[in-house]
């Protein structure tokens, strides 16, 4: 409002921002039209705004799916190359003990090729043992790929846990006897652990069966359990044999990760990947510590069961 109208101050009102313009003196029925401009004028204003935030808002949003989809992308072509690596390994494994099986049968039914009944009995003993290798590698990728698919119902309950360990020390007895390795348990906390005990069992038998057919002749295998702090068991299998590379432990859970010079040593190569499979769907973790020359140690460790309070004896 102005009661110098002029040109010049009406340019210099509406440059600095001014709604309106009127000239004093004035009447009230003069400035309500005025302010009735400047009201719809604002709230255009504040929509615009709203709109305005609305807008950056599902850009952000945009951005974040995009981004989401971008992992979810690569984690698909991650997991399909996984499969295509697992798959031509598992076809590389399944040819050779069959190439066996068929190298020897061919020997056996062809009538052009003498052999004695010795050589004879000897070539039905490697079909025998190939089969029993094929059969091994397939029940073994069955397990692997039933766990996987979270088909493998856990029967999980209280394992106590010096019963299991000396189970396993029976079973692992005539196999360290007979590569002279000795066996040492360390003291074992009398407690019980929450787990499936026939898949507990079949874990620390792969670790005990590596540490011994992983070890040097007369080596030693050692269990150690001890109790973590946040109500766990480790129970680590330590050994002499070679140890590994660094860049091998990146590895070491992978399936069908055999390393070169084990290939003399019967196996699959699919324990470990197994074995972790088995402890993670048990809600346990595992690990392994190694350096070269100086032996490896695998250890898990699995949820204690709570000890219930020793119940009080009312007189
Ligand atoms: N305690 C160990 N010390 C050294 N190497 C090991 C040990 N355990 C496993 N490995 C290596 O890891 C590979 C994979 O082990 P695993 O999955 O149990 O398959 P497998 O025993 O059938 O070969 C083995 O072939 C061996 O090369
Ligand atoms: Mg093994």
């Amino acid at each position: 409002m102005t009661g110098e109208g002029s040109i010049a101050s009406a340019v210099r009102a509406m440059q600095a921002g001014a709604l309106d313009y009127i000239v004093k003196p004035f009447k009230a029925s003069s400035l309500l039209p005025v302010l009735a401009r400047a009201q719809a004028t604002r709230s255009l204003r504040m929509a615009n705004a709203e709109l305005e935030r609305q807008l950056r808002q599902n850009v952000m949003e945009l951005a974040e799916a995009n981004l989401r989809l971008e992992q979810a992308r690569t984690a698909a072509e991650h997991a399909s190359a996984e499969k295509s690596r697992f798959l031509s390994n598992m076809s590389h494994e399944l040819r050779t003990p069959l190439n066996g099986i068929l190298g020897f049968a061919q020997i056996l039914a062809a009538d052009k090729l003498p052999a004695t009944q010795l050589e004879k009995q000897r070539f039905a003993r490697n079909i025998v043992q190939s089969g029993q290798h094929l059969l091994k590698l397939v029940n073994e990728i069955l397990d692997l790929a039933r766990i996987e698919a979270g088909k493998v119902p856990l029967a999980l309950e209280a394992v106590d846990l010096p019963n299991v360990l000396q189970e396993c020390r029976m079973m692992v007895t005539p196999l360290a006897e007979k590569r002279e390795i000795k066996l040492g348990f360390g003291a074992v906390p009398e407690r019980r652990l929450r787990a499936d005990r026939t898949r507990l069992v079949q874990v620390l038998i792969n670790l005990l069966s590596n540490a011994i057919k992983y070890n040097r002749q007369r080596g030693c295998v050692g269990v150690a359990c001890t109790e973590t702090e946040d109500c766990r068991v480790r129970i680590a299998v330590s050994d002499t044999g070679p140890g590994l590379e660094s860049d091998q432990l990146q590895h070491i859970f992978q399936p069908f990760n055999r390393l070169a010079r084990d290939e003399e040593e019967e196996g699959s190569g699919l324990g470990l990947a197994l074995t972790r499979r088995v402890v993670e769907a048990m809600h346990g973790m595992i690990g392994v510590e190694s350096k070269p020359g100086q032996g490896s140690t695998f250890w898990v460790e699995l949820p204690l069961v709570p000890e219930t309070a020793p119940k009080v004896q009312h007189a």
